[in-house]
């Protein structure tokens, strides 16, 4: 919105008298006429000048709320006057112009009307149907100034509205990605991590903020397919069956049922997810066997997010990895199970030097690490001391102690 229309509303309803009034003119007499007829009808915030090249100078100064234009004026007549402050004005502004003039020329009057000028009246002036004028223009102007601001107002409504709308979305998916994990609970805050992990891998690969973003909020619901798996299969001790590992291959397919049908970005990303993350570049993984780019790159991304922070965490049938025999595994599988781009962008993210991406990264596979028992295996920290304000201590819930490997 342009300065002049923030303009405040004359205050008492039908008291314009506060409005700025422009006068240009380039006879000083025809001025003084004005400034007398304002100034009897009290309106008290009028500027004027005999110079039309001034014009848009004391425009852009004076920010009036109504022009009282000559046309016939050296320099610059009132019709360039106009085309002069057109750019100014802008498209969704309302400056009420009126047009005083001695010429009487019917052709005149249309064209004045016709490039911006909102009245027009013929000297010698009527000094009542002047002032007359004068009221009824600046009540439009003001009533559109007020339907501005009421516009923008509400548009505010709504962009809080939206706001509001998209961070219970984002809790709604981040108590699902939670449920999810309570069924295979060891995994700890390991949904959360490869939100964090993919979203680093997105940015170094140069995505936009915006899709980082979604994918750092997507991503922890790549396994919430297992929601819907049975107890039998999800906390089973030892080995499963081929057939039961067929089973638990299906929670990329039921999570992305249960996402499917999303209104909105986030929630079509997360279906994304949960359907690709097991896919393989070689184009051996599952459930489509998609190769290569067929595989959406948020897919292949957190593919690589989600096998880097298990290899980097205990599990109950393998101890956590250091990062480097993480990496050193990953890199193998650079071209068979992973893109290539996603593992250098792993890569590139460790070897930064000058950048603390390595640091960034140890404080993601920390997350959730310095709660349990014990040093983080990852970087040894010992826990810290873990007391409520109440003085209790926090209780973790207690679920079965059994975590199925993905297969
Ligand atoms: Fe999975």
């Amino acid at each position: 919105m342009r300065p002049y229309l923030n303009a405040r509303i004359p205050g008492g309803g039908a008291d314009l008298t506060s409005a700025r009034i422009l006068i240009v003119d380039d006879e000083e007499a025809n001025i003084q006429i004005l400034l007398r007829a304002l100034g009897r009808a009290n309106y008290t915030n009028v500027r004027s000048t005999t110079d039309p090249r001034e014009a848009l100078a004391l425009f852009r100064e004076f920010e009036p709320d109504l022009l009282l234009l000559d046309l016939s004026m050296p320099y610059l007549d009132g019709f360039q006057v106009i085309e002069r402050l057109q750019p100014e004005l802008g498209d969704d502004a309302y400056l009420p112009i009126l047009v005083l003039t001695a010429d009487s020329r019917p052709e005149v009057k249309s064209r004045a009307l016709s490039c911006g000028a909102k009245d027009f009246l013929t000297k010698p002036l009527d000094l009542v149907e002047v002032l007359l004028r004068i009221r009824n223009l600046l009540e439009a102007r003001f009533l559109y100034v007020e339907l501005q601001r009421q516009n923008e107002v509400l548009e505010q409504k709504v962009r809080e509205r939206t706001r509001e709308l998209e961070e219970a979305q984002i809790e709604i998916i981040d108590r699902l990605a939670r449920a999810a994990e309570f069924r295979d609970h060891t995994t700890g805050l390991h949904t959360r991590r490869v939100g964090e992990i993919s979203a680093l891998l997105a940015r170094t690969l140069g995505l936009p903020d915006h899709e980082v973003e979604l994918l750092r909020k997507a991503a922890p619901l790549h396994d919430v397919g297992k929601i819907s798996l049975a107890d039998d299969i999800l906390l089973k001790p030892g080995k499963l069956s081929p057939e039961e590992i067929e089973i638990n291959r299906a929670h990329t397919i039921l999570g992305a049922e249960l996402l499917s049908g999303g209104q909105f970005p986030l929630m079509q990303l997360a279906e994304e997810i949960a359907l690709t993350h097991h896919e393989r570049w070689d184009g051996e993984g599952y459930p489509r066997g998609l190769r290569g780019e067929e595989i959406p790159l948020s897919g292949r991304i957190v593919a690589v997010a989600d096998v880097f922070d298990a290899l980097t965490h205990n599990r109950p049938y393998k101890s956590a990895w250091s990062m480097d025999e993480a990496v050193a595994e990953i890199r193998k599988q650079s071209g068979r199970q992973f893109d290539p781009a996603v593992v250098d962008a792993l890569l590139s993210i460790l070897l930064d030097e000058e950048g603390d991406g390595r640091r960034t990264l140890e404080a993601i596979l920390c997350l959730g690490e310095h709660e349990g028992p014990g040093p983080c295996s990852i970087c040894g920290a010992m826990p810290a001391p873990r007391h409520s304000a109440n003085g209790r201590s926090p209780q973790a819930p207690a679920f079965a102690s059994r975590v199925v490997a993905t297969p």
